[in-house]
């Protein structure tokens, strides 16, 4: 019986996967290199060290220390200056009204997100209150696809992973919420993701069709 939903953040909720994608490839070009649309299936739901090291390993470029960290400061100074602009009309379509419903059918929710940044993009959406427990890049020491993140939020829900969904739109992701134990609802293409069920964005389903099927 399902009795919580473990939200990841980017590209599920809100459209962010885009903004990480346009400050990693400025980033890349610094370097003097550049990466595809394919090759950004690899970097989606990975944390902000291991998305550099593969962006680095792509570019070829041999870096010291002090300038990946330099580095991973500027992919970061650029993502704030493109998500800036996000307000509480900026879920995904039907993401928000999604959790919303949920929340109010008793559904307890939660946050498995690799990002740093995940509380603040969840205030500008105005949905902080919505969540039991919100796990996010700083609250982990393995990144997905480590189930981690999403172990902790059923912890944090108080519930076995049997009892959660996971809703991922990244590879990693489901590769984490797998490796858990858990459910995974596929944000994207089947094909890629391989979760247990697929749909191209949250508003195509329901919680209560959800939670019936599994
Ligand atoms: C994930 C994104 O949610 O968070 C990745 O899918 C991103 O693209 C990662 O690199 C880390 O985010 P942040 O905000 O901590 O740099
Ligand atoms: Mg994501």
């Amino acid at each position: 019986m399902i009795k919580g939903f473990l939200f990841d953040l980017d590209g599920v909720i809100v459209d962010t996967a885009v903004f990480h994608f346009q400050a990693w490839r400025r980033l890349a070009q610094k370097l003097g290199g550049d990466f595809t649309v394919e090759q950004n299936e690899q970097l989606k739901g990975v944390s902000r060290v291991d998305s550099l090291k593969k962006i680095i390993a792509w570019t070829g470029a041999t870096i010291d220390n002090q300038t990946f960290i330099n580095l991973m400061e500027l992919k970061n100074e650029c993502y704030l200056e493109l998500v800036v602009q996000l307000g509480p009309k900026d879920g995904l379509p039907g993401a928000l009204e999604f959790i919303r419903h949920a929340h109010a059918k008793g559904i307890l929710i939660g946050l498995g997100s690799a990002s740093k940044n995940a509380p603040m993009v969840l205030d500008k959406l105005g949905i902080t209150a919505l969540f039991t427990t919100i796990i996010d890049g700083n609250n982990v020491v393995n990144g997905k696809p480590d189930p981690e993140v999403f172990l902790k939020g059923a912890d944090g829900l108080d519930l076995k992973p049997a009892e959660c969904l996971v809703f991922e739109d990244s590879i990693a992701g489901v590769q984490a919420a797998k490796a858990g134990g858990f459910n995974c609802v596929g944000i994207g293409s089947a094909e890629l993701l391989k979760a247990d069920v697929h749909f191209q964005a949250l508003g195509s389903s329901t919680p209560e069709a959800l939670v019936a099927q599994f």
